[in-house]
């Protein structure tokens, strides 16, 4: 079979490195830090921006130069570090107006009351004020602060009025706080923080759409201490989730048992069974605009599961096994009578001969489209961060996609999803 690019394609792979982060290689980001004791997890958060390729310009206000210094995030970030607003325009470059002009996201972590309202009122009498107010990025405050000031009502106006603008926020979470208070206040996670902003810069061309998507093995008991399962680490099902979520779409994962967390803003359904897994899948499928079926579901189950642990006892013993319900053969079917039909996309898992079973699965489960993958190669397959996969269409093209992290694959998928929903 040829290996022909769909026409229309628009080129959005998220660029994710090799240590699995999204690129953000074109990217400029300021990134102002306020006065508080929580400054020094912004070292961590620029190191997650820099790791991930991001350009980035450190702001620090007077205060925050009482927690640490300018020196950390100067070698960290490899840029002159912003503390003096009167020393730029000393540079004859008016310095906080081309910064402002050159950032893609202004993030402000930690962000103090008092910054945060100093912006709300448009107040301006610092670097870091300043810059705020001539930047036409968008702006994402992660606030750190004592709980009585966060929930203290002048305060919360003051994010409201500026939440009502269009500035992002991502809020502070429980905890013990530096001042010794109980309670919400403390700076979210740097990778929390991190996630919003790579949010904040997708663009958003799933935005409308609900995706469901399956991941991870299924379990299938032979007692309460025994099962028939698979290598599945449910690592692309999480990536697709992942980045179907930052590209807009409402996300409901339905996975088997993973050591993975959840993608931050997923509906997220936990299953052991191929037989709950349809359930769920069936539950869910008519709300969906796309489904992606990236589980590796056990093709068959014990015919009965013993209530109490099985003893051994001859030198040999034999199971009797029935069939697991092929949960997409009968999304195949079923949404041929759903209008609008569900984009369906499956997986194939081969070991050899991958193109004619991957085509042979393509048809006779009547999908739009199929991610073929060779699970004989090291770096492809299960549970490890690489993939190689040919993606196979109804319209008989294909698209050979070579060997790419996970994250990378994820992005692949998604715009061909999008290329085929513009023409549907
Ligand atoms: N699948 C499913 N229900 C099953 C088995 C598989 O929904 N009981 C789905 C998988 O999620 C995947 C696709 O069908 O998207 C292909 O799965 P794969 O394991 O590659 O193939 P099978 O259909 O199980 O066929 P075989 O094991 O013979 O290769």
């Amino acid at each position: 079979m040829a290996l022909i690019q769909p026409s229309g394609m628009k080129k959005n792979v998220i660029h994710i490195s090799e240590t699995g982060l999204t690129m953000l290689e074109d990217k400029t980001i300021i990134l102002g830090v306020c006065g508080g004791i929580a400054a020094y997890k912004a070292v961590e958060l620029l190191r997650l921006l820099t790791k991930a390729g991001a350009d980035v310009h450190v702001i620090m206000t007077r205060a925050a130069l009482e927690f640490i210094t300018p020196l950390t995030f100067q070698t960290l970030s490899s840029n002159p570090v912003h503390t003096e607003l009167f020393n730029l325009i000393a540079e004859r470059e008016i310095g906080h107006i081309s910064l402002a002009d050159r950032a893609d996201l202004f993030i402000v972590a930690p962000a103090t009351a008092n910054v945060i309202g100093k912006i709300a009122y448009g107040i301006a009498d610092d670097i870091l004020t300043t810059t705020v107010m001539a930047t036409k990025a968008p702006l994402l405050f992660a606030p750190a602060m004592n709980v009585n000031m966060y929930t203290n009502p002048i305060y919360q106006e003051n994010e409201e009025k500026l939440r009502r603008l269009g500035y992002l926020f991502e809020a502070p979470v429980c905890g013990s706080l530096a001042c010794g208070w109980e309670g919400q206040g403390k700076l979210a996670a740097p990778e929390t923080i991190f996630e919003s902003a790579v949010m904040a810069l997708t663009e958003k061309d799933l935005s409308g759409q609900t995706i469901m998507i399956t991941a991870g093995p299924t379990r299938e008991e032979i007692d309460p201490v025994r099962y028939i399962s698979n290598h599945s680490s449910g690592k692309m099902g999480y990536a697709l989730a992942r980045a179907a979520r930052l590209r807009g779409a409402q996300v409901l994962l339905i996975s088997g048992p993973t050591a993975l967390a959840a993608p931050a803003g997923v509906q997220f359904i936990t299953i052991t069974s191929a037989v709950e897994m349809r359930s769920e899948v069936m539950a869910h499928v008519a709300e969906c605009d796309v489904v992606i079926k990236a589980a590796a579901v056990a093709d068959y189950r014990p015919l009965t599961r013993n209530s109490t642990k099985i003893k051994k006892s001859t030198d040999s013993t034999k199971m009797e096994l029935v069939k697991n319900p092929d949960i997409l053969c009968e999304l195949g079917k079923m949404v041929s009578g759903l209008n609008p039909r569900p984009f369906l996309v499956g997986f194939a898992a081969e070991t050899d001969a991958l193109i004619e079973n991957a085509a042979k699965k393509l048809h006779e489960k009547n999908l739009d489209m199929i991610v073929a993958n060779d699970v004989s190669q090291t770096d492809a397959g299960f549970n490890v961060d690489t993939n190689r996969a040919v993606l196979f269409f109804k319209d008989g093209s294909s698209c050979d996609c070579g060997l790419m992290t996970k994250d990378q694959l994820a992005g692949a998928i998604l715009d061909h999803v999008v290329a085929h929903l513009a023409e549907q």
